[in-house]
């Protein structure tokens, strides 16, 4: 649990004055919000609205004598000041012409149980939910919409994917909680989504959730309507179904865009969006099984319905085939929908990349997903939150970046991750340029090197089972979850090519031809869709063995210098002495995953590493 910081937003500290309560306006927030800014220490500049309604949440900002006047829609003109602002902080230009959102959706999601808990939550328990109820501070939750706002994110889904009892009550008797709850966010220009469990039919009287039965669909279509009279701008719901154990349309023999049209037929009158995961794959698969590849089974269960689904239904797709590994290729399934609007589901939760404890700032990975798919296969991002109840809201200070990171992708996925960093920094401290500097500079490496120090070149799945956080070579080797390395003392990896499990052959013939061959495959992923000898010779010359051994050390020494650096910073507390404690801990994280995984491939090769340093028996 980290130190309690008050009620501060975890960037911007300059907007020092909570919202009042009961400031309900869009325009009014942002005038609220120029006048604390401007009129405390920064120069007394003017800012004038200008509202034009049709402009939603787009918006233009142009400079009026020593003043500005920002035009835009009721949230459009927020999402100016906000620019406005981070901007001036960021010491950048300001935007030319209207500025609009690339993505419409750009979605949080919360895997918020209602007991508190937050699965696979790194900073503390629920802010809303306690106890089986909403329970919160009101000014919490405006402080949330307004950082929310203050980077263009417009949906929050507020319960877990896995919607454990009692979260269905969201629909029915805990309605008017929902509305209140909505009523906060609202002006922030967040608009609430819930997780529905597919089965709630039978928990309803209905002896079955069949989406093809009548009453089924009725059943449906009347919680609708209760639920958009409540609440009317709710954005949707959010489907994880057939997965992972949760109930779904497989159980009727119907299929997924069955199942999700059902859903969506029900919800279209009020405008709502159904939006239907597509992580399924077979959780209980046999070791021994070498046949089935858990990473071809959503391309296998989704292509084939690409054009079913009805035109509210969005389909969340992971960045990978996986599960948010380290490194992992894109997901095939992102080519190959091009008549089903798509959203993009990346994990702020850094669950399998260092539980806010290591640092692992996203944008460069998501830079390089986007590269590779195309910003354009997608109409919606949405990412699992990060957000716990810990005094900083992210339980390691630096953590916030991937949230404010993820809202400025949505609005532009070119972005370069290296300003989008030094943006956060600058958003966030007041330190000498050449500290904002450091800090920058290990932020933007530091995924690169947490990938060095844990998983090897594509392998993913190394981490200790359940809680995914240190090493573990063999956890997941004798699983049902079809996460396997098979390393043995002839080589390591799977052929994912046409000679083996044909993975590599569900990508257009560019990308194929790229991963089908360990020549021309990028190094990062080269375990992933191959299985090959320790004595393979990489690009640069090195053997595959050496380069696991060079990267484990590389990684671990960088993690070393990262805490040398930070040391140097003359943060505010209690971020400096957060920061540093955790720096510890992914030091020692570090040196286990580098001495474990060195030790198991040293086994299981027989090969020294040539540069002669410690590996253990
Ligand atoms: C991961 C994670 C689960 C989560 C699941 C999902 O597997 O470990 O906790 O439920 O992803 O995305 O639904």
């Amino acid at each position: 649990m980290s130190k309690s910081w008050g009620n501060r937003l975890a960037w911007l500290p300059k907007l020092n004055r909570p919202v009042p309560e009961g400031m309900n306006n869009p325009l009014e927030i942002a005038a609220f919000e120029a006048e604390t800014y401007f009129q405390s220490g920064n120069s007394g500049k003017s800012v004038f609205f200008e509202l034009y309604p049709a402009m939603k949440e787009a918006y233009a900002i142009r400079k009026d004598g020593d003043g500005y006047v920002i035009s835009g829609g009721q949230t459009g003109v927020l999402y100016g000041v906000y620019t406005l602002i981070r901007g001036i902080e960021a010491g950048e230009t300001l935007p030319e012409g209207t500025q609009k959102p690339y993505y419409p959706l750009r979605m949080i999601n919360c895997w918020d149980n209602m007991d508190g808990t937050v699965e696979r939550g790194y900073a503390g328990r629920s802010i809303w939910f306690e106890n089986g109820r909403f329970d919160y501070d009101p000014a919490r939750i405006r402080q949330m919409g307004r950082m929310l706002a203050s980077v263009g994110i417009n949906v929050l889904c507020i319960n877990n994917v896995n919607v454990h009892q009692p979260a269905q009550h969201l629909l029915d008797t805990l309605l008017p909680e929902v509305e209140e709850f909505a009523a906060i966010l609202r002006p922030f220009g967040v608009r609430l989504m819930l997780s529905v469990d597919f089965s709630m039919p039978l928990q309803n009287g209905l002896s079955t959730a069949d989406p093809e039965d009548v009453q089924v669909q009725d059943w449906w279509k009347a919680q609708a309507q209760k639920i958009w009279k409540c609440v009317p701008d709710l954005a949707g719901f959010l489907v994880k179904a057939d997965s992972e154990h949760r109930p779904g349309p497989n159980a009727y023999n119907r299929t997924h865009a069955q199942g999700a049209n059902m859903l969506a037929r029900a919800i279209k009158p009020f405008g709502g969006v159904l939006v239907w995961r597509a992580f399924v794959y077979n959780c209980l698969q046999d070791w021994r099984d070498t046949q089935t590849d858990r990473p071809r089974a959503a391309y296998d269960l989704y292509q084939p319905l690409d054009g079913c689904f009805d035109e509210n239904v969005v389909l969340q797709v992971k960045y990978g085939p996986f599960d948010f590994q380290v490194r992992e290729p894109v997901s095939p399934l992102l080519y190959a929908m091009p008549k089903t609007p798509l959203a993009l589901e990346f994990q702020l939760a850094q669950e399998y990349t260092g539980h806010q404890i290591d640092l692992f700032a996203m944008p460069p990975l998501w830079r390089e997903v986007l590269d590779q798919m195309g910003k354009e296969k997608v109409c919606a991002v949405a990412a699992v939150s990060n957000l716990g109840r810990d005094g900083n809201w992210f339980g390691h200070p630096f953590a916030a970046l991937n949230l404010f990171a993820f809202g400025l992708y949505g609005w532009n996925p070119d972005a370069d991750p290296q300003k989008v960093i030094a943006a956060w920094v600058r958003n966030t401290y007041t330190l000498p340029a050449s500290q904002q500097d450091t800090l920058a500079s290990v932020l933007l490496g530091s995924r690169k090197t947490y990938e060095k120090y844990t998983a090897p070149l594509g392998l993913c799945w190394m981490v200790r089972p359940e809680s995914h956080y240190g090493p573990s070579p063999y956890g997941y080797e004798f699983q049902a979850w079809g996460t396997y390395n098979r390393a043995d003392c002839r080589g390591v990896g799977i052929d994912r090519t046409e000679k083996g499990t044909g993975y590599a052959c569900q990508y257009p013939k560019e990308w194929a031809e790229v991963f089908a061959s360990p020549q021309a495959c990028p190094d990062e992923l080269l375990l992933f869709f191959h299985r090959l000898p320790y004595s393979f010779r990489m690009k640069d010359g090195r053997t595959l063995i050496q380069r696991i051994y060079d990267d484990h050390f590389e990684g671990c020494r960088e993690a070393e210098n990262m805490q040398e650096a930070l040391k140097t910073l003359s943060l505010p507390e209690p971020d400096r002495e957060e920061a540093l404690q955790r720096m510890d801990q992914q030091v020692q994280n570090a040196r286990e995953w580098r001495d474990v995984i060195n030790t198991f491939f040293r086994r299981f090769s027989g090969i020294e590493d040539e540069k002669g340093r410690k590996i253990y028996d």
